[in-house]
């Protein structure tokens, strides 16, 4: 590991503050020091309070803060003096020691003081570094780590047995350093969680880290020499999955978890090597790397056998003996589902209620394989024991971090739902893509336009270029969004022309198929495709767009007029067909929708001129006389595919203003 400290941006820093910050983005840049809010930093200074006295303060890194984007707000300003107090305390409950710092904090606004505060005052430095760093929390998770750590670091590095974070560990280390001589340190490892270094200057701080975490990363590179292949995410070999259990399993894993969940394959050669590797399959079921991973990703991840439901079932019983075997009359179980999966075969699948939760499940996942396959070759995989990770994943301060995130009012309603829209890069499809997003669901949009990779910017959304009146193309469309989310349960089959206004007689054969397959043949090969995962599906719904010219024909539209015609009475089909399987099947019919790419300025002009209107009042021709935007269209689809139509199949709705031929 090399150090990235770079003097000109250190020298642009105005104070010992910013230059806190600076350091901390460093070590916060680096996955294998830092993953999503693990490791903490720090730095003394004096702050002059209101009344004019100079009071020594300690920046700590606030809670909710990532050391690789932090600014000088997420550091937490505590008073030196209360903390130094609080670690000569023999008891303290870490909710009293949470409560305590934050009384005692200079900035009520500023964001909670680290659980670590307490043992970063106690460190007489002004700057503390501490990361996760994967190498050598690997090297201490073997059965003889301490003694490896002491061949590696000799006398200048302190080591604390694990205790878990909080005011026990402060206290251990207020007891452990009690005649310890600062100055011929040069850093602390914890065991099972991580290294501290210190010193009165950042880039001495700092580099000191790179230093350490190198001679682990070198210690490693001669003592496991072990086959760690090396990963990429490789969609080609996402896809080969057998995607219909993959659907199972994502169904199987959101049942017991109660909500849908996003099931993320991880198919790259170092998870398949992984999965397939008999002693890296035991290894992960003796727990994670470091035990603050426990409350993103369980004790252990799934291994999925023959019977996939069966294999999540398993899972949710062991986890519940876990409890049983640890909990007190206190606790309430947390959920039983899994949050990863190794799967012989297929490697590696991560689930989550978003996008977001998934990734950072998968890079815990993928820190943790290698540090695993490494310790097994150095006499074996020894994380700290259950019920120490039991009293992490259980710890008042770690339930309450969650509950903030995921407050049951505020869960949108389709959060962790897969939808596919077709037509996805224009006027009513976009606008279904997007209000899809803000319902939280993640959306695989598809469209023969190449400029549907550039439409959508949200990690939720999976952009397929694909005509969808090419069978190949649109069956590989199908797999690809499996392949990605796990499952299917929204489907809007959407894309459509309008072929230019011709009578009966003056039809061109050629305009007539090409709307019979695109308005017709697609949706139904479409529904074909998906029917297998929409069965597995949660809550699954189709909405098919059609049109107000099925119940209101105009002269001059038979090609148009008689594929959504066709359509509607295939979602009709649909519906009774696939009820058995819980998928409701709903029809729209928008009329005069014009903040779509079927209408332009000439096109509006003539229609307008047509009915002698102005453009202005042919626009609002409709009993209501309201402008209907795709939005609206976009927001009444969505609408249909989530619990307000729970009891509603085979519908047809306007959406249309009122048209008294359709009423
Ligand atoms: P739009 O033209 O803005 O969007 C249609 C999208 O479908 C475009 O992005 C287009 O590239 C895509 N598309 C066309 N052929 C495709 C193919 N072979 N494969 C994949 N994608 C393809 O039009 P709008 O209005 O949003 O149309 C959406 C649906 O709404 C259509 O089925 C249309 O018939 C229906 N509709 C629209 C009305 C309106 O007034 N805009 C009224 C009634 C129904």
């Amino acid at each position: 590991m090399n150090s990235l400290w770079n003097d000109a941006e250190a020298a642009a820093c105005a104070d010992a503050l910013n230059l806190r910050v600076y350091s901390s983005r460093l070590l916060g840049c680096e996955s294998s020091l830092v993953l999503h809010g693990g490791g903490n930093t720090s730095v003394k200074s004096t702050v002059t309070d209101v009344f004019g006295d100079a009071v020594e303060t300690l920046f700590v890194k606030g809670s909710g803060w990532d050391l690789a984007t932090i600014e000088a707000a997420g550091f937490a300003p505590v008073r030196m003096d209360a903390l130094l107090r609080l670690a000569q305390l023999d008891v303290l409950s870490d909710s009293d020691m949470v409560c305590a710092q934050r009384m005692a904090m200079l900035d009520p606004a500023a964001p909670n003081p680290s659980v670590e505060a307490i043992l970063h005052a106690l460190i007489p430095f002004r700057f503390v570094d501490h990361t996760h760093a994967d190498a050598v929390v690997t090297v201490t998770n073997t059965p003889d780590g301490e003694a490896r750590i002491a061949e590696l670091y000799g006398e200048e590095v302190l080591v604390i047995p694990y205790v878990m974070p909080g005011f026990d560990l402060a206290r251990a280390v207020r007891e452990a350093t009690r005649d310890v001589d600062w100055q011929k340190l040069k850093g602390m490892v914890l065991m099972h969680h991580g290294v501290f270094t210190f010193a009165d200057d950042a880039r001495e701080s700092y580099e000191t880290m790179i230093e350490l975490v190198s001679a682990a990363e070198n210690y490693l590179a001669t003592h496991a020499r072990t086959v760690v292949v090396s990963g990429k995410q490789d969609d080609a070999s996402r896809i080969d999955m057998k995607l219909i259990e993959l659907a199972r399993l994502r169904r199987a894993v959101s049942d017991v978890r109660g909500v849908p969940v996003l099931a993320m394959p991880d198919g790259c050669a170092e998870a398949l090597h992984f999965a397939a590797d008999a002693s890296a399959i035991n290894a992960v079921g003796r727990g994670t790397l470091t035990p603050d991973h426990v409350i993103r990703t369980k004790p252990w991840p799934l291994f999925v056998g023959e019977d996939v439901a069966a294999t999540v079932d398993e899972f949710s019983k062991k986890y519940c003996a876990y409890f049983n075997r640890h909990a007190d009359a206190s606790l309430t179980c947390l959920d039983t589902a899994p949050r990863w999966a190794v799967w012989p075969g297929n490697g590696c699948v991560s689930f989550g209620r978003s996008v977001k939760e998934v990734l950072i499940v998968a890079d815990i996942a993928a820190h943790a394989r290698p540090a695993m396959l490494r310790a097994e070759v150095m006499g074996g995989w020894s994380p700290v024991c259950e019920a120490d990770l039991f009293a992490v994943e259980y710890w008042e301060l770690e339930q309450a971090k969650l509950g903030q995130s995921g407050k049951a009012g505020n869960v949108p309603v389709h959060q962790g739902k897969v939808a596919l829209v077709t037509g996805a890069a224009s006027g009513i499809g976009k606008a279904c893509v997007d209000v899809l997003l803000e319902q939280g669901a993640c959306v695989a949009a598809l469209d023969i336009n190449p400029e549907v990779a550039e439409v959508f910017t949200s990690s939720a959304v999976l952009a397929l270029v694909c005509d969808v009146t090419d069978d190949a193309a649109l069956q590989a469309a199908v797999a690809a969004t499996v392949g990605h989310f796990g499952g299917l349960d929204i489907l809007v089959s959407n894309a459509g022309i309008f072929p230019a206004s011709r009578r009966i007689e003056d039809m061109d054969a050629d305009d007539w198929q090409k709307s019979l397959a695109l308005n017709l043949t697609s949706h139904q090969q479409l529904l074909q495709y998906c029917a297998p995962y929409l069965t597995l599906g949660i809550d699954a719904a189709v909405v098919i767009v059609a049109s107000k010219n099925v119940p209101a024909p105009g002269p001059g539209a038979a090609a148009y007029s008689v594929a959504k015609a066709g359509l509607t009475q295939l979602g009709r089909v649909a519906a009774l067909e696939m009820a058995e399987q819980g998928i409701r099947v709903n029809m729209l019919h928008p009329n005069a929708v014009f903040d779509t790419a079927i209408w332009n300025e000439a096109i509006l002009a003539a229609r307008a001129a047509h009915y002698n209107l102005s453009i202005e009042a042919y626009k609002t021709n409709n009993l209501l006389s309201v402008e209907v935007t795709s939005r609206q269209v976009a927001e009444l689809t969505v609408a249909m595919a989530g619990p307000l139509f729970a009891c509603t199949t085979g519908a047809q709705l306007p959406v249309d203003g009122g048209n008294e031929r359709v009423i």
